[in-house]
């Protein structure tokens, strides 16, 4: 195979930082060498080896592809009239309760074939890496049953081989109690582990649960959560997003990979996360969307919670598929440093995802690489990328080295 050399790097950010915390591993007059789909070598311009392909980077940063890595792309329908609903006051959980919300998408999407979902998400993804998103994580959950379970997460995957882009798919049998069950809570949480799972494993890297009102309780979501992770499924939650129920905790003592929302967590949730190596992923889509207020950053920071931050994509709470202007809402409302939003959308999101070598440029580590172009009349700094709202120009996306 042949090798690329990205030379005259102006700022090189290569998120390679140990903790996840605070600075990006940023070089100057920089240059990586690119072969077989890695990383092989990174340093000055001046010493860079000979090459088959160059790419000058002179006036850019170059930062690793980023990482979104809670989403729900794989929905029908519209969710427009419930929009206009909750901007006449109307509230997310009584929508849900009266049968609309994630059940509104529910029927939507089981309505919808496999072809046609697979063009749908297929869309979301092509918008997504034109931002220069290399890697998603997609969940299901508007299935909930095991034929439309699978449907959606195949759908997920089809599409992403389709678009070139890594996808990481996550079963959410748990998003909530469909229609046909509402008599019968325990019996659709049989129906989760006994039927869904199963059918759904080949198809799934990880399991998620919404444990909250209108949702799942904790002792719910841990016994789905558990059936999932002796099953070799990682574990993620939706934790303390509208109530608080304890999931943060109950996360944290499956060893979940991340515990996701958390805006209603305190001092002692923090601290178990940090115990259990959980990543606290950030989603300012859905908290401006439910006008919520934002998570106790303070409390994961002095903790030394990892953070990342994510999309949420989805018809509902979070129709936001910007994972830039997340990174930028991130700094603004809920106080992260651009250091802390720009390792929550690479590095730091894919520890989340359980691969810490995607999110950062390493020797080693596949060449998934962004050639950014700094807002016009910027130099090319990291913090201009985020004071900027939306996605920047990109010169080159690389993905396991091939060009996009
Ligand atoms: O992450 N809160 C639960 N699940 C999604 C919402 C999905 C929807 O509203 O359709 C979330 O916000
Ligand atoms: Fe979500």
């Amino acid at each position: 195979m042949s090798s690329l050399l990205v030379h005259d790097i102006s700022t090189l950010l290569t998120m390679d930082t140990p903790q996840g915390v605070g600075a990006l591993g940023e070089r100057t007059d920089a240059a990586v060498v690119v072969e077989d789909g890695r990383v092989v070598w990174i340093g000055d311009t001046a010493s860079a080896p000979s090459c088959d392909v160059r790419h000058s980077a002179d006036g850019m940063v170059v930062m690793p592809g980023l990482v979104d890595c809670h989403t729900h792309l794989a929905w029908a329908g519209s969710r427009a009239d419930e929009f206009r609903a909750r901007l006449n006051g109307e509230n997310y959980t009584d929508i849900l309760k009266r049968g609309g919300g994630i059940l509104s998408t529910v029927r939507a999407t089981r309505d919808a074939s496999e072809p046609a979902l697979t063009d749908l998400v297929e869309t979301r993804l092509r918008a997504a890496l034109g931002r220069g998103v290399t890697t998603l994580e997609v969940k299901s959950g508007y299935g909930l049953s095991a034929e439309h379970e699978l449907k959606q997460l195949r759908a997920a995957k089809a599409a992403a081989e389709r678009v070139g882009v890594r996808i990481f798919t996550t079963f959410l049998g748990a998003h909530t109690v469909p229609a046909e069950f509402r008599a019968d809570r325990p019996a659709y949480v049989d129906d989760v582990i006994n039927n869904q799972l199963p059918a759904i494993l080949d198809d799934a890297d990880f399991i998620d649960a919404y444990v909250d009102d209108g949702a799942f309780t904790v002792a719910e979501g841990r016994r789905i959560l558990s059936a999932g992770a002796a099953l070799g499924l990682g574990v993620r939650v939706h934790a303390e997003q509208v109530t608080k129920t304890g999931a943060a905790r109950m996360a944290a003592s499956l060893g979940a990979l991340s515990a996701d929302h958390l805006e209603r967590i305190d001092a002692e949730d923090a601290a178990a996360l940090a115990a259990a190596g959980t990543v606290a992923v950030l989603l300012p889509g859905a908290m401006l969307y439910l006008g919520d207020a934002p998570p106790p950053v303070p409390l994961l920071r002095s903790a030394g919670v990892k953070i990342a931050v994510a999309t949420d994509t989805n018809p509902g709470s979070s129709p936001f598929p910007d994972l830039w202007g997340a990174a930028t809402l991130a700094v603004l409302t809920m106080g992260l440093t651009v250091e802390e939003a720009l390792l929550g959308i690479t590095a730091n999101a894919a520890t989340a995802l359980g691969r810490p070598d995607l999110g950062r440029i390493q020797v080693g580590c596949p060449a998934d690489i962004l050639l950014v172009r700094p807002p016009a009349g910027e130099p090319p700094g990291a913090a201009q990328l985020v004071q900027h709202f939306g996605a920047p120009s990109l010169a080159l996306t690389l993905i396991g080295g091939a060009s996009f």
